[in-house]
């Protein structure tokens, strides 16, 4: 994809999010650096466990509680530091500038209440629908999203609804009152193929139209070849690498990345989830010294294990900012 953005919608700086528990507090998500353009849409990756979704929570501010506090860092959407906001006025900046799908869709909707009551109830919070049209606006985002029958879906429960229905109908809620920038977890991961096509088309389109920006987290490179412009590739809590999708693609500069590459079959035909790489991510609160991803590393040395990688960069043709976390960067 050939597009060019100029405009910043979300800055991220150093963003850090630890938890507490047995083990005492330790951080799960470490200075984190994130930039997204209008209209553009970010692919975020890495291993079970790195820390996406509790970044994407972190942005929203809506980390679990007790457990988890935004430690550090600084999240501006469209010019407002998200992290000086009070909880009040986070409440009003949340679905109205800023939505999350969550990546487990049964637990986004509330069973107790009807899918259409529950875009009224977003669309009340943050529009200046009137209310005697909310109903029909509810049915107006459920046929958007393509579900079928909005006028008698309106009235179902969630758990009348099938998982690729009940996804899209999550999809309705957040993209309700046209956010600036949706974070869509793992949105498609509980679909079959047709139907997680339909469904990135449609955030698609809806970007097309509205301009919103997208974190699209996943583990599928093929999604991430599809539909997205730049990528972040997360490791261990900290993003060890990003920059546009097809100069990762054709030069990773972190081993990691080319890791995560390299079992892929083929860039533009088949590509299937992240393959397994040998050994397992650590714990997060057991990270090694220097950098995380050494104890895995075909590359590393006595530097790498003890000291922190810098910053490298290495900007793509066109300028844009590509940079990797690491003492050997390999493309370079
Ligand atoms: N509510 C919680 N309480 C304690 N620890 C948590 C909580 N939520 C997440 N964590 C920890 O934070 C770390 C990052 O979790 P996160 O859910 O962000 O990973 P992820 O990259 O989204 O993984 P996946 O690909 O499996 O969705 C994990 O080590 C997890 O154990
Ligand atoms: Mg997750």
């Amino acid at each position: 994809m050939k597009d060019t953005f100029t405009e910043t919608v979300l800055e991220v700086r150093g963003l850090t999010t630890t938890i507490s528990g047995k083990r005492g507090e330790f951080t799960a998500v470490e200075n984190v650096d994130l930039t997204l353009k209008r209209g553009e849409t970010l692919g975020l990756v890495g291993e079970s466990g790195s820390g996406k979704s509790l970044t994407g929570l972190s942005l929203l501010r809506l980390v679990p509680k007790p457990a988890a506090r935004i430690a550090a860092g600084s999240v501006v959407l469209d010019g407002i530091d998200l992290m000086s906001l009070t909880e009040d006025q986070m409440r009003q900046v949340r679905g109205r500038k800023i939505s999350m799908i969550l990546q487990d869709p049964q637990t986004s909707l509330n069973p107790s209440f009807t899918v259409g009551s529950q875009i009224a109830e977003a669309l009340a919070l943050h529009t200046d629908t009137p209310r005697k049209s909310l109903r029909d606006k509810a049915i107006e985002m459920l046929r958007r999203v393509r579900v079928a029958a909005p006028e008698h879906r309106v009235d179902a429960y969630p758990h009348q609804m099938s998982g690729g229905m009940r996804q899209r109908a999550v999809g309705a809620v957040a993209i309700s009152c046209a956010p600036d920038v949706i974070i869509a977890d793992e949105p498609t991961t509980s679909l079959d193929v047709t139907v997680q096509a339909q469904y990135i088309r449609l955030l698609q389109e809806l970007q097309r139209e509205s301009g919103m920006g997208i974190i699209f987290i996943t583990h599928d490179f093929g999604i991430v070849a599809k539909v997205c412009h730049r990528l972040a590739v997360m490791y261990a809590g900290q993003i060890v690498e990003t920059g546009p999708v097809a100069q990762i693609f054709d030069q990773p500069l972190h081993p990691y990345t080319r890791a995560l590459l390299s079992s892929v079959p083929k860039l533009h035909g088949q590509i299937g989830r992240l393959p397994s790489i040998e050994g397992t991510p650590p714990p997060l609160w057991d990270r090694p010294r220097g950098c995380k991803f050494s104890p895995r590393c075909p590359l590393a040395d006595h530097r790498c294990r003890n000291e922190e990688p810098p910053t490298v960069d290495s900007p793509a043709p066109d300028g844009s900012e590509h940079w990797a976390r690491c003492w050997k960067p390999e493309a370079i």
